[in-house]
């Protein structure tokens, strides 16, 4: 196994993991923004840049995705690294100067707000990290939405910016995003989910015991559907709350019945 030093400190690892992996096993902290194990690493914020020594020479890579194939040396807190970071923190947050997220990680890595001017106004908050779109594509398997402009108004949308027919309003590109861009919005008059700012809405499944809210019905079709559950057979069953479904199962165990799954 190769082994990576940081910072005057070694620890091995498999190769192919990254200088991320090795800094994370020996409890060293990197600034990270689109860096999420779920989905392949677009490498996109440059914020988690450090020093990699190359013997003669030094250079600047990004840990997150720099697979350790060798022995190497690099290092998170020389001058050159920490300048980098920083640097790109200042252009990022040019971007989202107000955002609340961004601000705290800022302040972790010792940047107090950007001397740059505010260069977008595109999208409210959105770094284009890429996390939403790979997580759409790579993890949902969709791709509901996707960059859309140029320059300053590049951002993230839905195609043609109208509500996506392919998007199950399933929220994993609201629960991804490191800045809170996207949120999702309940209507409560029309019993609607709504992922905001896509506009994209779906009627969201109710508890048919409890009537709790559940999750959207699309994305109900499609686990069951993925998994090759017969969705008429299983309607009622998958239409409960984890609550009542526990309770359901147990009640049926008291009752001396295997249960609904294995009834069939
Ligand atoms: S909306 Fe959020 S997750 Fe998507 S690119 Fe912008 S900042 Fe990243
Ligand atoms: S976390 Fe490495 S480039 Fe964004």
């Amino acid at each position: 196994m190769p082994t990576v030093t940081i910072d005057g400190v070694a620890v091995e690892v498999e190769k192919g993991q990254t200088i991320l992996d090795a800094a994370r096993k020996l409890g060293i902290w990197i600034p990270t923004l689109c860096y999420h194990p779920a989905v392949a690493q677009p490498a996109t914020c440059r914020l988690c840049m450090v020093e990699l020594d190359r013997g003669g020479w030094k250079q600047l890579v990004t840990s997150c995705n720099y697979p350790v194939r060798q022995d190497i040396e690099v290092s998170v807190t020389s001058e050159r690294a920490v300048a980098a970071r920083r640097g790109v923190m200042e252009l990022t947050l040019a971007r989202a100067p107000e955002n609340e997220q961004l601000q705290a990680l800022a302040r972790r890595m010792g940047v107090e707000g950007t001397p740059l001017p505010m260069v977008s106004t595109a999208q409210r908050d959105c770094i284009l990290c890429g996390l939403c779109t790979a997580v759409c594509e790579e993890v949902i398997g969709r791709a509901a939405i996707g960059f859309a402009g140029r320059g300053m108004d590049r951002a993230v949308a839905s195609p043609f910016r109208q509500p996506a027919e392919d998007c199950i309003a399933c929220g994993a590109c609201a629960a991804i995003c490191p800045v809170g861009t996207i949120q999702i919005r309940i209507h409560e008059d029309t019993d609607e989910i709504e992922i905001s700012p896509f506009k994209t809405r779906a009627k969201l499944q109710r508890c048919t015991e409890c009537g709790a809210r559940v999750v959207s019905l699309p994305v109900t079709e499609e686990v069951l559907r993925s998994a090759n559950i017969d969705w008429e057979k299983y309607r009622e069953h998958a239409r409960l709350c984890p609550a009542c479904r526990r309770r359901q199962a147990a009640g049926a165990i008291a009752a001396g019945s295997t249960g609904t799954r294995q009834q069939e």
